[in-house]
C-alpha cells in the first residue's frame, strides 16, 4: 500500500491511477476549504495547534505530531491495508469472498448506510465550533481541534467512497454533505443527537464520550462490511475514534475530581458555591447525552437491521473476531426487546434475531459505559463521598423504539408528569451557571480554569504544560 503524501489529496488509494476520480475529487476540496473556514473552528485558523495528522497506516505512520495551522491540516484518504482473501463472515453471503465493488442491488442500502455515517462528522464539528473561545486549556483546546480536524477527515473518508464507488449519485450526496447543517431548521443533519447544540465543555466532554462512543460502534458494524471497501475505510476511522473517547473520559474524570476536592473542602459539600460543576448537574448532562446517543442505534427490532444483516452490510459488534459468536447466520433463536403496556407495565416480547441487531450493538455500547461510570465513581468512593453517578435507563427520555411515546424516569420507573422527566435534564438554569464558569479561554501555557483539575495524560509523551496551541 504505497502512499502518496505530495499529491493535493495524500492518499493510499492510487488516486494518481484514476485520473477522473482524482479530478472530481480536487473539484470537492475547494468546497470543503471553504466548508472547513466558514463552519470549523471559530477564530482559531491562524493559530499553529500540535496536532496529529496521519501520514500512514502503518503503527509508526498514523500519527505524526507537529505545529500545523488548521487549514493547511493534511485531510488525506486512508484505508486499512487490505486482508488478503477476506471472506464475508456474517448473513447470507457467509463464507463469499468480500465485494470490492458495489453489487448492483444493494446500492441504495449501501448508499444510505455510507451517507448516514458521513453525515455525522462535519456535523460533529459544526457543533462544537464554539468551544474554543471558552476553553479551559491550551491542552483541552488542543484536544477539541484534533477531534474536529479527524472528524472532518473522517468526511473524506466517506466522501471517497461515494465519489469511487456510486458515480453521479455519490457525487451529489458528497455536495449535500457540506449543504446540510448542524441543527438548521430548513436542513438539518441526518440524526438527533447532531443536531443539538454543544454549546458548554460539559456537553462535549459527554458527548466525546457517549456519542463518539456510538460512533466507534457503527464503525465498529460497518468494519465487518462486506463491501471491502467500506471495512477498510472505517477500520482505520477506529484508530483514530479512541482518541476522542479519550478526550471525553478523562474531560470528565478531571471534572469529577476537582468536583470532589471541592465538597471535601466545604462543610455542606457543595462544590458550586465554591466555583464547581456539582454532581447532580453532571448527572443531568450525562442523563441527556446518554439518551441521545442511544437513539442513534436505531429501534430495537428493525426490519432495515435485519435487512443489513442479512445483505452482510452491517455486522455485530465484533463479528468476524474468533471466538466471539458460534452463529453467525443468525437465522434462528429470538433476543428479547422490553417494550410499555398502555398499563405502564413491561413486557418483554421474542424478536427473531436478525431483526434485533441494532438493540444487540446498543447492549454491547452500554456494557461499555458502564466501565465509564466505574471509573468515573473512582474518585468520589476515594474521596469518602457517598454520591455515584449512573447511567439512565434505556428508557428514558428516548424519541426512537418503543420507550419514545412513554414517559420514564433515570431510573426505568414510569410516570405521568412531563416536569419530572424534565428535573432529570439539563436546564437553562444549568447552561446559565455553566456559561457564567467558562468565561474566556485558558490561553497560557500550564494554566487551567477552577472548575476541571488539570490533565494528567501527557499527548505524544509532551510535558503537560506544552504550548499546545501557540500564536
Ligand atoms: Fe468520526
Ligand atoms: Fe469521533
Amino acid at each position: 500500500m504505497s502512499v502518496d503524501l505530495q499529491a493535493r489529496i495524500p492518499n493510499n488509494v492510487d488516486l494518481a491511477g484514476d485520473r477522473r476520480l482524482q479530478r472530481a475529487l480536487e473539484h470537492w476540496q475547494p468546497a470543503f476549504h471553504d466548508w472547513w473556514l466558514e463552519r470549523g473552528p471559530e477564530g482559531l485558523q491562524k493559530r499553529e495547534i500540535y496536532l496529529r495528522t496521519a501520514v500512514a497506516v502503518d503503527r509508526a505512520g498514523w500519527a505524526h505530531y507537529d505545529y500545523v495551522r488548521m487549514p493547511d491540516y493534511r485531510w488525506g484518504i486512508f484505508l486499512s491495508p487490505p486482508e488478503p482473501d477476506r471472506v464475508i463472515a456474517f448473513g447470507d453471503h457467509a463464507g463469499e469472498a468480500a465485494w470490492q465493488e458495489v453489487p448492483g442491488e444493494l446500492r441504495g442500502p449501501l448508499r444510505r448506510l455510507i451517507v448516514t455515517q458521513g453525515d455525522t462528522e462535519p456535523a460533529s464539528v459544526e457543533q462544537q465550533r464554539r468551544l474554543g473561545a471558552i476553553a479551559p486549556s491550551l491542552y483541552d483546546l488542543r484536544n477539541l481541534l484534533q477531534v474536529n480536524v479527524e472528524e472532518a477527515r473522517h468526511l473524506w473518508a466517506m466522501v471517497y467512497l461515494l465519489f469511487r464507488h456510486f458515480g453521479r449519485d455519490g457525487r451529489e450526496e458528497a455536495e449535500e454533505l457540506l449543504m446540510r447543517q448542524s441543527g438548521a431548521v430548513d436542513h438539518p443533519r441526518i440524526l438527533g443527537a447532531f443536531n443539538r447544540p454543544i454549546s458548554t465543555w460539559l456537553d462535549f466532554f459527554c458527548f466525546t464520550t457517549f456519542t463518539d462512543r456510538d460512533g466507534k460502534y457503527q464503525l465498529a458494524a460497518l468494519a465487518e462490511s462486506g463491501f471491502d471497501p467500506l471495512a477498510r475505510s472505517c477500520r482505520f476511522m477506529l484508530t483514530e475514534e479512541a482518541h476522542h473517547m479519550f478526550v471525553g473520559e478523562t474531560g470528565i474524570r478531571r471534572i469529577i475530581a476537582r468536583t470532589a476536592q471541592l465538597m471535601q473542602e466545604d462543610p455542606n459539600e457543595d462544590a458550586r458555591t465554591r466555583g464547581g460543576i456539582d454532581l447532580p448537574m453532571l448527572q443531568r448532562y450525562i442523563n441527556f447525552w446518554v439518551s441521545e446517543s442511544i437513539d442513534l442505534f436505531g429501534a430495537p427490532d428493525s426490519s432495515n437491521a435485519a435487512t443489513y444483516f442479512a445483505a452482510g452490510l452491517k455486522g455485530r459488534y465484533q463479528e468476524s473476531k474468533a471466538g466471539t459468536y458460534a452463529d453467525h447466520l443468525l437465522l434462528e433463536g429470538t433476543h428479547s426487546i422490553e417494550r410499555p403496556r398502555a398499563d405502564g407495565a413491561i413486557e418483554s416480547d421474542p424478536v427473531p434475531m436478525r431483526r434485533a441487531t441494532n438493540a444487540l450493538l446498543a447492549e454491547a455500547y452500554l456494557r461499555e459505559c458502564e466501565k465509564t461510570m466505574t471509573r468515573w465513581n473512582q474518585p468520589l468512593q476515594n474521596a469518602g463521598l457517598s454520591f455515584r453517578l449512573r447511567l439512565p435507563s434505556p428508557r428514558f427520555n428516548r424519541k426512537i423504539g418503543p420507550f419514545a411515546d412513554a414517559l420514564f424516569l433515570p431510573d426505568g420507573t414510569p410516570t405521568d408528569d412531563p416536569d419530572e422527566v424534565a428535573g432529570h435534564l439539563p436546564d437553562e438554569g444549568d447552561r446559565a451557571y455553566l456559561e457564567s464558569l467558562q468565561g474566556e479561554a485558558v490561553m497560557e501555557r500550564a494554566q487551567c480554569a477552577q472548575w476541571i483539575a488539570p490533565p494528567t495524560n501527557p499527548i505524544n509523551k509532551q510535558p503537560l504544560d506544552f504550548e499546545y496551541v501557540r500564536a
